[in-house]
């Protein structure tokens, strides 16, 4: 489909009002989202990996439409990520990040989004250190919204290519497997949403870490919790570790890193106690010789990269489809 120049802000008052399901112009989480959104949203991000490793050339799809990536943290994989993503799909791109953004300068996050608004930005793709920040400017904005990772909350195109790599490693079937999410569990927004999409496709968690690290209501999202490593590895289907969010932090919650590694690191000997098909996971960037021994990281049971790949694929199908509902509004 190719999208004109329509802006939101041209949709007559209460478009799609009775649309059967409008198509949602933002994504914020994947905790609202049933089994069929993320089916739908995995198929076509498949298509986007077949497309990507057949070095096919740049869609048409966002042309006319202009992306903003806002990164109010640090970030390489993702912004990069979304940044090949849109221009993939034939969008105008514009970046900015923290220390070239004018809340340095005292102005509010939604002031500075509406100005970017009246430039006729259509999406945002917004990073930020706090926790409902995207989902708070959605709310007074008629451009679609995508969170690229938001304080402690969700990281939810990160989930998605979590889910897209485990569906292609596990052909095709999430009911019945099982995966160990290890670490920094209290502070990642990476495993909010990656036990949200899992759970909701039928695939069962297990989350270990120190005591410190993992919050004591995180049963109630659906997990298993264990308090040691090996046991939960035995025969699992997947490992994903977590990067230890330092900057996140209290002091005090970790004794040592090298404490860390010999009670929570994955190497190789654990590598072995996973199911003969498992697979090593991890968000990145990862701290070698920490979360992951340097072996595994670079060895054959790590989809880490894979992942990576998988990430442009996942955001080509989120801007197309919030594009998508952009011009069915207008
Ligand atoms: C993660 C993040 O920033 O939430 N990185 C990423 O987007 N791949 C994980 C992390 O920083 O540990």
């Amino acid at each position: 489909m190719t999208l004109t120049h329509a802006h939101p802000a041209l949709a007559p008052h209460g478009a799609g009002r009775f649309a059967a399901r409008p198509a949602p112009r933002h994504l914020l989480g994947l905790e609202a989202m049933d089994r069929a959104d993320l089916l739908r949203i995995l198929d076509e991000a498949e298509r986007w990996r077949e497309a990507i490793d057949a070095r096919e050339p740049d869609s048409r799809e966002l042309a006319g439409i202009t992306v903003c990536l806002g990164f109010f943290e640090a970030s390489t994989r993702t912004r990069v990520s979304f940044e090949l993503a849109a221009t993939r799909l034939g969008a105008r791109v514009v970046t900015f990040s923290v220390g070239e953004s004018s809340t340095a300068k005292g102005e509010t996050l939604l002031d500075t989004v509406r100005v970017l608004e009246a430039m006729r930005v259509d999406l945002f793709v917004m990073r930020h250190p706090a926790s409902g920040a995207p989902g708070y400017i959605a709310e007074h904005l008629q451009a679609g919204v995508i969170n690229a990772g938001d304080g402690q909350h969700e990281h939810p195109t990160q989930g998605l290519l979590d889910l897209l790599t485990l569906r292609r490693v596990w052909k095709g079937r999430f009911e019945g497997r099982r995966i160990v999410l290890v670490g920094d569990i209290a502070h990642s927004r990476v495993a909010r949403s990656a036990i949200h999409g899992l759970t909701t496709l039928g695939a069962h968690v297990t989350v270990a870490g120190p005591p410190t690290l993992v919050p004591s209501g995180i049963a109630a999202l659906g997990v298993t919790v264990s308090p040691a490593l090996e046991p939960a590895l035995e025969g699992a289907d997947a490992v994903m570790a977590l990067r230890l969010q330092r900057e996140r932090m209290e002091q005090g919650l970790l004794a040592s890193t090298g404490e860390y590694a010999r009670e929570w690191g994955i190497d190789a000997r654990r590598v072995r106690l996973l199911h003969e098909d498992g697979v090593v996971l991890h968000p990145g960037p990862v701290n070698r010789g920490v979360e992951l021994s340097p072996d595994v990281v670079d060895g054959e049971r790590s989809v880490i990269f894979d992942q990576v790949t998988n990430g442009v694929a996942v955001r080509c199908a989120v801007l197309a489809r919030c594009a998508r509902a952009l011009s069915e509004a207008a």
